[in-house]
């Protein structure tokens, strides 16, 4: 009886905690419907409004659910109490009954229910983080916003009452994403001292800026990965910007000294660079199916080039701390760069601190990765590079509203993480709604749109679908075990955040409700039913107070 009090006065707390916390309202999304048959709503933002997020801690005993969804709903939130099956109870019941009380029956009877238990003692990679790339075409659209808008696009993705991104990847350089094909230090030819590096107004005027004004925001540091996709045509064998070229071995330090370059031309701007990767798409100059930016390495030139010059050039450099990610292309390339390169070069391996991969090849599945991890341990996994509607089959570049990205977005980060993948780094941060500016014409989607002429911007689904990552999973959250017990399934992740509560993201791709039992222990639970469509994170306080 006692007990039963107990609880009653605990969830009246709880229920008004809840009303206070959600009397405190994020700006809601300012939906425009696209038009289209069959697509999800956009959220305009523009000088005087845009939406905004805000994370709700859960009290203890408690959890806070966030929820979008094709139908419209955008981070809709919700709640509710840790239920609590005590043995006492069921005992009673039972005996009432003669019988099993079938509610409580861990085996759900139809593939409507799904139930899991979390496991968050049993924990495997920690996360870095999630973010999106830095692109010329990313900074020239966001140059094209008021600077009331400029902050609202900035906050929208690296503010407290955004998504929270921590991590950033930008071109070294010029790539296609740029108005015009360009490296540094392209003149005088034969420059091996590359006595005349400096940046170019590109990153004086659109990447340092939106870099600078995102750090300032950022509610965690911004760790920055930085990838070369040509150096100056003249180190390269065909002496031109795309097609079939390697490396001239002549100019194998000075490839690497540019990196250095680039990183002191940053500093002088307070940006520093956290990673670096061995070059964008490696295999774009070997087999040249792309006519942008690239350079070629063979496995054995690229080994070679990390064990001789990278390397040791890096660790004996002030930027010692500088991780290295090789391959940084797609991933069943992988396994053959890193062997091609250990076979003729194995002290390359040690000079590595990770493996970087990017989207375009993920009709291998993703279980390649947890091998690749097995093979390699103590690598990190990072995904650099992913963007919808760059394949020759994609009618669409930009398809505005498309709920159908949003939802590959979310299966493959789902599938990358639960695959060792410690973070997630998004393409172009904006783009125009052509998909551009590109200079090669490899137009694609991006999770904003930028309307220049108008000063306003549009996040669509895909930018929710990130959020519902980076927002509630910060650096230094680690994946944890997540056991299936019931026919029924909902593809999701689990983790421990540093603040010691189960943040799980369930991603529902049916057109169908679907009910979830959450199990944080043998005698705990929370029961949601989700949205047709719709993908949820939920924060779980398990600590009881
Ligand atoms: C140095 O680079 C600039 C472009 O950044 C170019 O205009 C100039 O001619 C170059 N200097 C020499 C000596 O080639
Ligand atoms: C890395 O560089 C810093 C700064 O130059 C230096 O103080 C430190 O000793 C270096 N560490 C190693 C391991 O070389």
């Amino acid at each position: 009886m006692l007990r039963h009090k107990n609880i009653r006065i605990f969830l009246v707390i709880a229920v008004l905690q809840f009303s206070f916390l959600f009397g405190k309202c994020d700006l809601p999304c300012r939906a425009r419907d696209v038009g289209i048959a069959g697509r999800s709503a956009v959220c305009v933002c523009d000088a005087t409004y845009c939406d905004t997020v805000t994370r709700n801690a859960p009290a203890p005993g408690t959890y806070v659910t966030y929820t979008s969804s094709r139908a419209g709903k955008r981070f809709e939130k919700s709640g509710g109490v840790i239920e609590t099956n005590s043995h006492n109870k069921k005992d009673a019941k039972q005996q009432m009954n003669g019988k099993d009380d079938v509610s409580d029956n861990i085996q759900p009877k139809i593939f409507n229910d799904a139930s899991y238990r979390l496991f968050s003692n049993v924990q495997y990679q920690t996360i870095e983080g999630f973010g999106g790339s830095v692109t010329d075409a990313a900074g020239v659209n966001w140059r094209k916003l008021s600077f009331n808008t400029q902050t609202h696009f900035v906050n929208s993705y690296f503010s407290k009452e955004g998504l929270e991104y921590n991590l950033i990847r930008v071109p070294i350089g010029g790539a296609d994403f740029s108005t015009h094909p360009y490296t540094y230090n392209e003149y005088p030819w034969n420059d091996a001292a590359l006595s005349n590096f400096s940046l170019t107004v590109e990153d004086y005027f659109y990447k340092l800026p939106l870099i600078k004004r995102a750090m300032a925001v950022a509610t965690s540091e911004i760790k920055i990965t930085a990838s070369t996709w040509s150096p100056p045509v003249w180190m390269k064998t065909n002496n031109a910007i795309t097609g079939f070229a390697q490396l001239r071995p002549q100019y194998y330090q000075s490839y690497a000294d540019y990196h250095i370059r680039f990183m002191e031309e940053y500093e002088k701007s307070d940006v520093h660079i956290w990673a670096l990767t061995t070059t964008n798409e490696p295999v774009n100059g070997i087999i040249p199916f792309v006519d942008f930016n690239s350079l070629g390495w063979f496995p054995w030139d690229l080994g070679h080039w990390v064990a001789d010059n990278l390397g040791p050039t890096l660790r004996n450099s002030r930027f010692n701390k500088t991780l290295i990610f090789a391959v940084d292309d797609q991933r069943y390339l992988i396994d053959v760069y890193l062997q091609g390169m250990i076979r003729a070069a194995p002290k390359s391996l040690d000079y590595i601190d990770g493996i970087a991969i990017h989207y375009y090849g993920n009709f291998i599945p993703a279980s390649i990765l947890s091998s690749i991890q097995e093979r390699y341990p103590g690598k990190l996994l990072l995904s650099t590079e992913a963007c919808e509607g760059p394949m020759p089959w994609d009618v669409m570049r930009v398809k505005i509203g498309s709920w159908e990205r949003a939802a590959r977005y979310t299966r493959h980060i789902l599938d990358d993480l639960n695959n060792f993948v410690i973070g997630w780094i998004d393409w172009n941060l904006c783009l125009d709604d052509k998909g551009g500016p590109n200079w090669a014409h490899n137009y694609v989607d991006a999770p904003i749109l930028v309307y220049g002429d108008k000063d306003e911007f549009i996040k669509q689904p895909m930018y929710y679908a990130m959020g519902h990552f980076s927002k509630f999973m910060p650096r230094g959250s680690k994946r944890i075990e997540v056991l299936r017990r019931s026919l029924g399934h909902v593809p999701n992740l689990a983790v421990l955040t540093p603040e010691g509560n189960i943040v799980v993201l369930l991603h529902n791709s049916n057109t169908r409700e679907m009910n979830v039992r959450l199990s944080t222990s043998l005698t705990d639970h929370i029961d949601l039913t989700l949205d047709p469509e719709s993908i949820t994170t939920v924060e779980i306080n398990p600590q009881s107070n």
